[in-house]
């Protein structure tokens, strides 16, 4: 028996890192899970190694028209939506003057925008399911400056927070529950272009745990936030970042 038998959850950028992590604990706890990403071949590998509870749908987040499809092919298909776990999102490392136009657009509409269409289109669903619950996946750079470069990356992380408690406002009464994660630094194939080099160092030596996070670590805090544990929590910011916030 999991916490989440029978619930149907769709997790964005759910073919790598910390949306792959969630994927397998969300199945853990019993739930069928969707990873919608745009990397169809890790997609659909995972998605076979997972077994039959996990399925792969293509979906660009910047895409209202494929959040459409998406949804309701979910819906079709396993008969409900009850959670939904905005996580895909991409780096992004120029500062104020060297970002671009194109650049800061595209970060944008990923990281920030997409996280607005996906609880527009996942909320009806949940409503008529009975009640919901959405992770929205920011970052400790969604709260602090960093190392004052990322500038478009900050400013999209940066909004998850303020968006999720608005949206937790608006649907308390609808069982319909929406919290934001901010995880710390975690290995993961983003964070592959710091890898050996300085940065590395600055990155472990400035978290008080002295260490990356690993992906299952920010997914175990996911799957709770969304099973009936966490029943009395919303618009909540929760923070797994090894101290680096605490400081
Ligand atoms: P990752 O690069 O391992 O995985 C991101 C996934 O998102 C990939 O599968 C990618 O194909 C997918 N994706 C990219 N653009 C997409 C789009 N337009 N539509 C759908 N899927 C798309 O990254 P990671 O580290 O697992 O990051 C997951 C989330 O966690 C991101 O929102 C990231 O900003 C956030 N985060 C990560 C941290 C880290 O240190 N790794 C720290 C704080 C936040």
């Amino acid at each position: 028996m999991g916490e989440l038998d029978g619930k149907v959850a769709i997790v964005t950028g759910g073919a790598s890192g910390i949306g792959a992590a969630t994927v397998a604990a969300l199945l853990g706890q019993g739930a069928s899970v969707v990873i919608a990403d745009i990397d169809d071949a890790r997609g659909e590998a995972l998605a076979r190694r997972l077994g039959p509870k996990a399925r792969y749908a293509r979906l660009d987040v910047s895409d209202e028209a494929a959040w459409r499809r998406v949804v309701a092919d979910t819906v079709a298909r396993d008969g409900r939506l009850d959670v939904l776990v905005n996580n895909a999102g991409i780096g992004a490392f120029a500062d104020v003057e060297k970002e671009t136009r194109e650049g800061w657009d595209r970060v944008i509409a990923v990281n920030e925008t997409g996280v607005w269409l996906g609880m527009k289109h996942a909320v009806p669903e949940m409503r008529r399911a009975g009640g919901g619950s959405v992770v929205n996946v920011s970052s400790i750079f969604g709260e602090v400056g960093g190392f004052g470069a990322s500038v478009a990356y900050h400013a999209a992380k940066g909004s998850i927070g303020v968006m999720s408690r608005n949206a937790a406002l608006r649907y308390a009464k609808e069982g319909i529950r929406v919290n934001s994660l901010h995880p710390g630094f975690v290995d993961t194939p983003l964070v592959a272009p710091v890898k050996g080099t300085p940065v590395e160092d600055q990155i472990v030596s400035r978290t008080p745990m002295g260490r990356w996070g690993r992906p299952e670590e920010i997914g175990e805090v996911i799957a709770f936030i969304c099973g009936p544990r966490a029943s009395f929590m919303t618009g909540s910011e929760v923070y797994v970042d090894g101290g680096w916030t605490a400081g």
